[in-house]
């Protein structure tokens, strides 16, 4: 016999999230491509497709190019300052702000559009803030307790710029392959997916770990997940319902106006 259970996935999802305390979202690239920012994986249009990451996204990388690698990023901060959030970011801040405290979004990204979009609701940023840079060294003050680190706003200008007192350079503030993500957001991502009634997985290929294991941690603690995506991806068997589709045109069909 057929199971009925999902035959109106949309009045359901919609039914779900009306009946949650806790919604989370795990956004990855895909969520901002309606936004312009290319995404990592897609075939033509990917970063991956035509850079390599070991080069431009791993210390190693950095430490043998840091132009080139800095450069890349800048050319990448510029993409994000002329982005705009775009209807899937803004329909899930909307939803934030009818119903707050129960929206978590934990993202993959590293552009600030789910901030920009508003909204209120917490936002946990698993591969950190492109716009935001930090010392690719520890500072040597740093070690002893009586000095104060030097601080990042003194770096002399440069690609990289460079610290005047230690030559530290500077490095954009995201995580690298082969670095651990922040302890903390991790753990804040891992709390929030065990709890959460409803998880929607948007824009993300799943490739990446362990952000992409939160969906299976959600689902064997009991919630219902939803894929939303226009490709087949790594997780979509931790899935109860995948629905095909882009980020901006099904993200408004699920939350607005619940
Ligand atoms: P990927 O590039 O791996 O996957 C992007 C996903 O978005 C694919 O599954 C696409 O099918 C989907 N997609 C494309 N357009 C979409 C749209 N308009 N709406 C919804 N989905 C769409 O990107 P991520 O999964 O985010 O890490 O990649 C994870 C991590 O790998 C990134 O955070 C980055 C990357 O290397 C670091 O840089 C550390």
């Amino acid at each position: 016999m057929k199971d009925r259970r999902y035959a109106h996935p949309f009045r359901d999802l919609r039914a779900r999230i009306r009946a949650a305390t806790s919604v989370c979202v795990l956004t990855g690239a895909g969520m901002s491509a309606e936004s312009g920012i290319p995404t990592f994986r897609d075939a033509h249009s990917g970063f991956w497709a035509r850079f390599d990451p070991m080069q431009l996204a791993s210390e190693e990388g950095f430490r043998a190019e840091p132009q080139r690698v800095w450069d890349w990023y800048e050319m990448r901060r510029e993409g994000v300052r002329a982005a705009e959030p775009n209807e899937g970011h803004r329909a899930l801040a909307a939803w934030a702000g009818r119903h707050p405290g129960c929206l978590t979004i934990v993202t993959q990204n590293v552009d600030d559009l789910h901030q920009r979009a508003g909204g209120g609701g917490r936002i946990i940023a698993l591969h950190g803030h492109i716009m935001e840079n930090r010392w690719l060294d520890p500072c040597p003050k740093a070690e002893d307790m009586m000095r104060r680190p030097c601080d990042i706003a003194v770096a002399e200008p440069g690609r990289p710029p460079k610290c005047p007192t230690c030559d530290n350079l500077l490095r954009p503030g995201v995580v690298w392959f082969g670095e651990s993500l922040d302890y903390r957001d991790l753990s804040a991502a891992e709390e929030v997916a065990a709890s959460c009634d409803v998880l929607l997985v948007v824009g993300t290929s799943g490739a990446v770990w362990p952000a992409a294991g939160l969906a299976a941690r959600a689902r064997h603690a009991g919630a219902h997940v939803v894929i939303i995506n226009p490709e087949p991806t790594e997780i979509d068997d931790e899935a109860h319902i995948v629905l095909t589709g882009t980020a901006a045109r099904l993200l408004p069909r699920i939350f607005d106006p619940l």
